[in-house]
């Protein structure tokens, strides 16, 4: 059987060390801090909502670009954290997760031939997404230690084939939430070069210091956005698969004659469901960020006790260990060792570049509930001999 150029594309990129990394947890019985989803449930009041759906008969088809109310309880969000006012009908299309969204965005928004530059290391589906749609990724490695966008990193990445820019903040799998001076950089460089932003705002609840500032909040950005997020991570629920790009009116159009071709409509009563999650109470997201901040914490001092370099997170789920403070030079080949002789799995970060660089960190996730992250650590302790 004959393989099209464009999958032998896809194949090769770089989901080979995530199904590795899987494969040999399973085969040595490690505890998994590789993958990126909670081993915990998600809330009671949201299942009984998606159960009550069900239960009401709302089985059918969902209208293309999605339930009504599960449009308008994401406009009323972008309102209630973020002062932003959309057009739920026209500006809110739910998709089956953020991936979807990103790669329907993408595939609306890039022809053939033209270039979106990408900030690495970088979340795995951006790639493809590019790819997708027979355009050229430019990435824009974040600089330094601490993984800051350099602007004019980012300024000279642009050549006059560049249709837009992905930008992924919280940062999955930095922990980098970019400040507003880095948002307003990008931002410039936007607006200066007539640029579409596509954000990735998936972990936007799951902040510890600064709240997080949407991109289409800054001057000039709002009618330039495609803002993506999802109900997995916010509500702990990532199986379910309901996400949301927002957007203004002529580039949701564009997305949504991908997505009607690629999804058509989401799961109607999942739908219910995250509309009615997303009207949860503030407490339920004060105790989203302090319950991930005690994770964060417990994972991050337990791993700088053992002899890691760690930079605790300012978002995301993810925290990175530098493995050169214990001897080691090549994040891969450490993971392996890990899983080997010690039991515990985690992803190297060259795995989130093009290049292999960040070879000296890896990622551990801590959306884990405190036994696994307690057992974790017991197993971690090894390393110090
Ligand atoms: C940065 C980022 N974007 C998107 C996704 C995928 O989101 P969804 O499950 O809603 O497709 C993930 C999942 O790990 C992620 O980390």
């Amino acid at each position: 059987m004959r393989h099209s150029p464009l999958t032998s594309r896809l194949s090769g990129f770089g989901t080979s060390v995530f199904a590795e990394m899987t494969a040999l947890a399973t085969r040595h019985g490690a505890v998994n801090l590789g993958q990126g989803y909670p081993d915990f449930d998600g809330p009671a009041f949201v299942k009984r909502a998606a159960a009550a759906a069900v239960r009401a008969g709302h089985n059918q088809y969902a209208p293309m670009p999605g339930l009504p109310a599960l449009q308008q309880a994401v406009a009323d969000h972008q309102g209630r954290f973020y002062g932003l006012g959309h057009e739920p009908a026209e500006e809110v299309t739910v998709h089956a997760g953020a991936t979807e969204a990103l790669c329907a965005a993408l595939a609306a928004l890039l022809d053939p031939g033209d270039e979106a530059v990408v900030l690495e290391p970088f979340y795995d589906a951006y790639l493809p997404g590019i790819a997708l749609a027979q355009a050229t990724p430019r990435v824009v490695p974040l600089a330094g230690p601490d993984l800051r966008l350099d602007a004019s990193a980012l300024e000279s990445a642009v050549t006059p084939k560049t249709r837009l820019l992905v930008l992924n903040s919280p940062l999955n799998p930095a922990g980098r939430v970019f400040s507003r001076e880095e948002l307003a950089a990008a931002a410039e460089v936007c607006v200066r070069h007539d640029l579409v932003a596509v954000t990735d705002e998936v972990y936007e609840h799951v902040v510890f210091e600064e709240a997080h500032v949407p991109l289409a909040t800054l001057p000039g950005m709002r009618e330039r956005t495609v803002t993506i997020s999802s109900a997995g991570k916010t509500f702990g629920l990532t199986g379910w698969k309901v996400g949301w790009s927002v957007a203004p009116p002529p580039l949701a159009a564009a997305i949504r004659a991908v997505h009607q071709f690629v999804t058509f409509a989401v799961a109607t009563p999942f739908q219910h469901a995250a509309a009615a999650a997303l009207a949860a109470p503030d407490r339920y997201y004060a105790r989203l960020r302090s319950d991930y901040r005690a994770r964060r914490d417990r994972l991050c001092e337990g791993l700088a006790e053992i002899g890691f370099g760690v930079r605790p997170p300012e978002g995301t789920y993810f925290a990175l260990a530098d493995v050169r403070p214990l001897g080691h030079g090549d994040g891969e080949a450490f993971c392996r060792t890990l899983v080997e002789r010690v039991g515990v799995a985690a992803i190297p970060v060259s795995a989130f570049t093009t290049d292999g660089r960040l070879r000296h960190l890896v990622r551990f996730a801590f959306c884990k509930d405190d036994a696994t992250l307690e057992e974790a650590l017991r197993r971690l302790r090894r390393l110090k001999g």
